[in-house]
């Protein structure tokens, strides 16, 4: 299959697996501090939720009142995110076109986990398109996996049977298994380390004007296996540079 039409996420039985999951073991870490980084470098309310899937991180910019509309490829994500939250705003971007936004609409854009699995080139052109929703001061916060996440164990994953993970490059495929849930078929992402992110965010007129690599302290209610050494996730606090 060639790079640029992965999306193992378009799959019914990913769906509704990857629905089950919750905030609890390694994905705690990813959305721990997103309270306090969306107060500290977001002003107003308006919400994009870039490959929101089955909606849990859309439900969580609600929970914290954002007016957050979730957006994805996946039909049969959007489809449980519906029904899970019938009261939301849930939309299908068809080819990534987000004609039906006016420009400058978004005073946030969170993309949790969206960009692990799309390929360099559509990286560009998406947050290119990306950065032209933002408000003038808008931010937009792009949380990913860390490189290190495919060649360690954690409390969420297993990459043992991909020990070919270590040798790979920026843009290289690499595998991982969620343990979370009941879906045990690898999820194929695309590594891309900080500098290539840092390119990309460049090229679409974007800055990053924070970074975190967010670790356990060990003294939360989860079994870490590297999470207290090794971060897992890396959140990008992007402003526009023009
Ligand atoms: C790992 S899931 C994360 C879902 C959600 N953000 C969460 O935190 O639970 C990644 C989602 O991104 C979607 N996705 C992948 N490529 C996309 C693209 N080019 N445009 C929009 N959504 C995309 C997938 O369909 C999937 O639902």
């Amino acid at each position: 299959m060639p790079l640029d039409s992965v999306n193992c996420y378009e799959d019914a039985d990913r769906a509704n697996a990857y629905a089950t999951l919750e905030f609890a073991n390694t994905y705690y870490l990813a959305f721990r501090d997103l309270p306090r980084i969306l107060t500290e470098h977001v002003s107003g309310t308006r919400a994009l939720d870039f490959g929101c899937g089955a909606g849990r991180s859309t439900r969580f910019l609600r929970k914290l009142g954002f007016q957050a509309t979730g957006v994805d490829i996946s039909d049969d994500m959007l489809r449980i995110a519906r029904a899970t939250d019938p009261s939301g705003d849930y939309r299908l971007v068809p080819g990534d076109n987000f004609k039906q936004f006016a420009a400058g609409s978004f005073d946030l854009v969170l993309s949790a986990f969206t960009f692990d699995n799309i390929p360099g080139g559509m990286k560009a052109r998406i947050f290119r398109d990306l950065e032209k929703l933002l408000a003038p001061c808008g931010t937009l916060v792009n949380l990913v996996s860390s490189p290190q996440i495919y060649t360690h164990k954690w409390a969420s994953f297993t990459t043992r049977d991909f020990p070919e993970n270590a040798a790979a490059r920026s843009g290289d495929r690499v595998r991982i298994v969620t343990t979370d849930h009941q879906d045990r078929r690898p999820v194929e992402d695309i590594l891309c380390t900080d500098e290539s992110y840092r390119a990309f965010y460049r090229q679409a007129g974007l800055e990053a004007v924070q970074v975190f690599a967010p670790l356990a302290s060990g003294k939360e209610p989860y079994a870490w296996v590297s999470e207290t050494r090794v971060p897992p996730w890396v959140i990008y606090v992007l402003k526009r540079t023009t």
